[in-house]
């Protein structure tokens, strides 16, 4: 049963890119609410938003873009909070930690030059989740092992380029879910992937935001 309780409020929000074409008006006026619990999706044809929508919800719009207007009001801190007017220190905690983004491509989510166990444990690190990054190495397998990912303990000393695109999604997912985060943003987390992997993995994400609520889905 959906709470009527919202864990996120966008209104009226306006973004634009400020180009040397001149500028685009690529959200004007988006709307809507995600209640607790809820999984909330995101449809449309490419180019309409989607990602930069889920961008501003942490409020990280690439330059030249500009979130002109609007307010992202987060309900999960026990207050609502509007997003838009943290410092770039209160954005830093609440990335990852409070609200993960899982982001549409997962090379650009995944240093090249470290171990992904390494980075799984760094981000639980960070935010104070583990008390070492050894212990974060440790709950890095387990999480691997909740995305099915096959022989975890030697996928951890891989290499981002020594993985497969479903790997390196599978790292990336797992990730997003270290921190428990109570919103949970994936940008079209497998629609580079052949079918059967995206069944795959949207059947996974779909049992691991059960067991975590407030999830936010983009479309597939
Ligand atoms: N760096 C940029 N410079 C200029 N305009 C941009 C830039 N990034 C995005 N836009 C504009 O924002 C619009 C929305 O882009 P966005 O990436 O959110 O689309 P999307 O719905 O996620 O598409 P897709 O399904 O292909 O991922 C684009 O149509 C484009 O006009
Ligand atoms: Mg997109």
């Amino acid at each position: 049963m959906r709470s009527k309780e919202p864990i996120l409020e966008v209104k009226d929000l306006h973004i634009y890119f400020y180009t040397y074409a001149g500028v685009v008006k690529a959200i004007s006026g988006v709307t809507f609410t995600v209640y607790k619990g809820e999984k909330f999706c995101m449809v449309g044809e490419t180019g309409c938003g989607k990602t930069v929508i889920s961008r501003a919800i942490t409020n990280s719009i690439p330059k030249p873009g500009k979130i002109v207007k609007g307010e992202v009001i987060y309900y999960g801190l026990g207050r609502p909070v509007n997003i838009l007017r943290l410092s770039e220190d209160e954005l830093r905690e609440l990335r990852g930690k409070e609200i993960a983004y899982i982001v549409q491509d997962p090379s650009s989510a995944l240093d090249p030059l470290y171990q992904i166990g390494y980075q799984i444990s760094e981000t639980m690190y960070d935010h104070g989740m583990v008390g070492s990054l050894k212990e974060g190495i440790l709950k890095a397998v387990e999480l691997l092992k909740q995305t099915l990912m096959p022989d975890p303990n030697k996928r951890i000393k891989n290499y981002p380029h020594e993985l497969s695109g479903g790997q390196k999604q599978r790292a990336v997912i797992s990730m997003g879910i270290s921190n428990t985060p109570k919103l949970l943003i994936a940008d079209e987390v497998a629609s580079n992937l052949d079918v059967t992997v995206q069944a795959q993995l949207l059947e996974l994400l779909r049992r691991l935001v059960e067991k975590r609520p407030h999830p936010l889905l983009n479309h597939p």
